[in-house]
């Protein structure tokens, strides 16, 4: 019988080597070690063997048993080293490459600009009203003292639509009527920032679109030196205690009288280089006492009331700032330029 039994088990360590999954991995267990494995079975006809086959035919069997389950188990534990290794082939995951960083977002610099400037007029008490982009003619010109047909119509190059009398508004100034009618009788002290656009062609110091901030002032009192006053503080507030201004005539229909602001040259402070053409100044804007018809088109009576009015170009007062030379960065989403703000 022993020979029979070594037959046995080189049979079933033959049966164990091809195996390479679980699955046959349990049905050589239940072959060779199950309850009718070949080997069982002898186990089962000990009894009917002589007493001194017995202890030498039990003490192989049980040797065999022994073998065949530590075959199982070093198998058992090959297959699943041979399986981790495959998953950490086929997923491997480097831990020790650096991460992803986050790109942060941040303000566009024509909008911190603008914020810092809406800042400056807020500590002078000033309230921000928002007006539309899309006007009617009424609204960009004829409200603000330029009926139809009126020349004055032509200093701003604007968009028209296909809708009859309906325009881009080439500057901010129409928010002046909404805002009066908006507080008529109130006094009035706001600023109106946003985005004028101009059939312009485009240089190195126009654009098609760009940001200005109209101020408005109305009340019983407001002078030419409250005017002059408030834009004489904006640029100290925004460029230091010694930046100087200057004033000089001009013509708007809607002020009278009208005139056009200039802030000291920041290259050169006022000595005179190519910036300011060699003037020693740089023109920001214009500015006036409200005209009587534009207070009247408002809801105010122009026999009580005053106002002064401005307009800020504020593109220009950044390019001022941070000398920037071409008005074109701001929209042309270069991120060599943007990300020196
Ligand atoms: N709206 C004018 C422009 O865009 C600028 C301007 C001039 C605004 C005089 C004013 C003003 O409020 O009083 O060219």
């Amino acid at each position: 019988m022993l020979p029979e039994l070594d037959q046995i088990e080189q049979n079933a360590l033959k049966a164990l080597e091809p195996i390479q999954d679980e699955a046959g991995l349990e049905s050589w267990r239940i072959a060779h070690l199950g309850r009718s494995a070949p080997l069982m079975l002898v186990f089962d006809q000990l009894g009917k063997l002589s007493k001194e086959e017995r202890p030498v035919i039990g003490r192989r069997a049980n040797e065999i048993k022994r073998a065949l389950e530590a075959a199982f188990s070093a198998r058992s534990e090959a297959l699943r080293q041979l399986a981790l290794q495959r998953t950490l082939q086929t997923e491997r995951l480097d831990v020790t490459l650096p991460g992803r960083a986050f790109t942060i977002g941040r303000l566009h610099p024509t909008t911190s600009n603008m914020r810092s400037i809406i800042r400056v007029f807020a500590d002078m008490g000033f309230q921000v009203y928002r007006s539309p982009e899309v006007e009617t003619d009424e609204y960009n010109f004829g409200l603000l003292n330029m009926p139809p047909h009126h020349p004055a119509r032509d200093m701003w190059a604007t968009f028209y639509t296909n809708m009859p009398n309906v325009s881009l508004r080439p500057h901010t100034s129409p928010g002046q009527i909404h805002v009066m009618r908006a507080y008529a009788p109130e006094p009035i002290r706001a600023i109106l920032p946003g985005m004028c656009y101009r059939y312009e062609q485009i240089s190195a110091r126009k654009e098609t679109q760009f940001y200005q901030i109209e101020v408005l002032a109305v009340g019983e009192n407001i002078t030419l030196g409250d005017l002059k006053g408030t834009v004489s503080d904006l640029a100290r507030r925004l460029f230091g205690p010694n930046m100087r201004t200057r004033f000089r005539a001009a013509y708007f229909p809607f002020t009278e009288p009208s005139a056009e602001y200039d802030f000291e040259c920041l290259l050169c402070h006022g000595k005179g280089c190519a910036v300011c053409a060699w003037t020693g100044w740089l023109e920001i804007g214009g500015c006036g006492m409200v005209h009587p018809i534009v207070l009247q088109n408002g809801g105010y009576d122009p026999a009580r009331f005053s106002g002064f009015a401005a307009g800020l170009g504020t593109e220009r007062i950044m390019m001022l700032k941070h000398h920037i030379e071409d008005i074109r960065y701001f929209w042309a989403n270069d991120m060599r330029f943007l990300d020196q703000f």
